[in-house]
């Protein structure tokens, strides 16, 4: 069978693509997660999405090898189980039976952001590399490790959780129960924070990220601070100092720990392109241990953006 079907499973939207043999997504079809909802449920809904995206690429199940699912939290690529998911709140979730019974195919399962960095690693950013790391900034940050063209996972496979190391001792709560994780300061929901926290701060009458929101804070998203600051506005333009230098320490450490030949990075956040990735290589190149290298790590966006999760899931 040429096809397989990789699907991204994400905190707000569940997106399953049909891949071929080139990595080309040929068909796609996307829905909520709604989550609070039970397992159950969820699955319904992507045995629905998968049906969808193989009709609209004109076949038919059996012309589908597998499906892969990259999953944002810990999972156990042999027992086919997810054992913790902080974003989504399942726990013991026997996803691939579930898929499984409803599609009758068979189902692999992996980490989202290892999933993502397989992808980068056959078709986008980090073709070619021996070590690469990819960083998905969503709502939560996800992290994947290649090492000599294997994905490194440890020997529990709940390792490459970049998101959670600490930058700040006890400082911001982080949806894993502990506190001062990367993922509370660099994800799009701490930048959504962040910004919502500024405009708290500010005099409402001469907010101008409250007045691009049309006054209603719950509009802000992870745009907001960035045309803010490219419009002039200071508030704007501190949220994402801010936010730049949370990033930049996480990669720092990153640097210092793989110095891998690429980090590639990837999430909504990074269609912001240079004005995101521009301060944060300023100040990677400043706070890393190998300033006279010849040989640096490039960090730059995923280049099949949120595809790679999808690619990288159906590849597994
Ligand atoms: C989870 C990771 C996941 C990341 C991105 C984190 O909160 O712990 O497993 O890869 O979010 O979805
Ligand atoms: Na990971
Ligand atoms: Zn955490």
């Amino acid at each position: 069978n040429e096809y397989k079907i990789g699907i991204d499973l994400g905190g707000t939207n569940i997106v399953a693509g049909v891949v071929d043999k080139e990595f080309n997504i040929i068909a796609r079809a996307e829905c909520k997660t709604a989550i609070p909802r039970p397992e159950s449920e969820v699955c319904d809904s992507m045995a629905e999405i998968v049906r969808e995206a193989i009709a609209r690429a004109n076949l038919t199940m059996d012309d589908i090898a597998h499906i892969g699912i990259g999953v944002p939290g810990a999972v156990n690529p042999e027992t086919r189980i997810v054992e913790t998911c902080p974003n989504l709140r399942f726990q013991n979730w026997e996803i691939s039976k579930m898929l499984e019974e409803r599609l009758h195919k068979y189902v692999k399962i992996e980490n989202d952001a290892n999933a993502a960095a397989w992808g980068e690693f056959l078709a986008g950013s980090a073709k070619g590399c021996k070590n690469a790391v990819a960083i998905t900034l969503g709502t939560g940050v996800g992290g994947g490790i290649i090492i000599d063209g294997k994905l490194y996972s440890g020997s529990n496979y709940a390792g490459a959780e970049l998101g959670h190391m600490v930058i700040v001792k006890d400082g911001q709560e982080c949806g894993c129960g502990r506190k001062g994780c990367w993922e509370a300061y660099a994800s799009a929901n701490a930048l959504i924070r962040m910004t919502k926290e500024a405009i708290m701060n500010e005099n409402a009458e001469f907010s101008y990220m409250l007045k691009s929101v049309s006054g209603d804070i719950n509009k802000v998203n992870g745009k907001t601070p960035f045309d803010a600051m490219l419009a002039g506005d200071a508030t704007g333009k501190e949220v994402i100092n801010k936010y730049v230098g949370y990033l930049a320490t996480g990669l720092v450490n990153i640097v210092n720990i793989f110095q891998p030949d690429i980090i590639c990075i990837g999430g909504g956040v990074c269609r912001q392109g240079e004005n995101l990735l521009a301060p944060v290589r300023a100040i990677v190149e400043k706070e890393r241990i190998t300033k006279y290298n010849e040989k640096q790590t490039v960090i730059c966006t995923a280049s099949l953006g949120n595809d790679a999760g999808i690619i990288g899931a159906a590849m597994l």
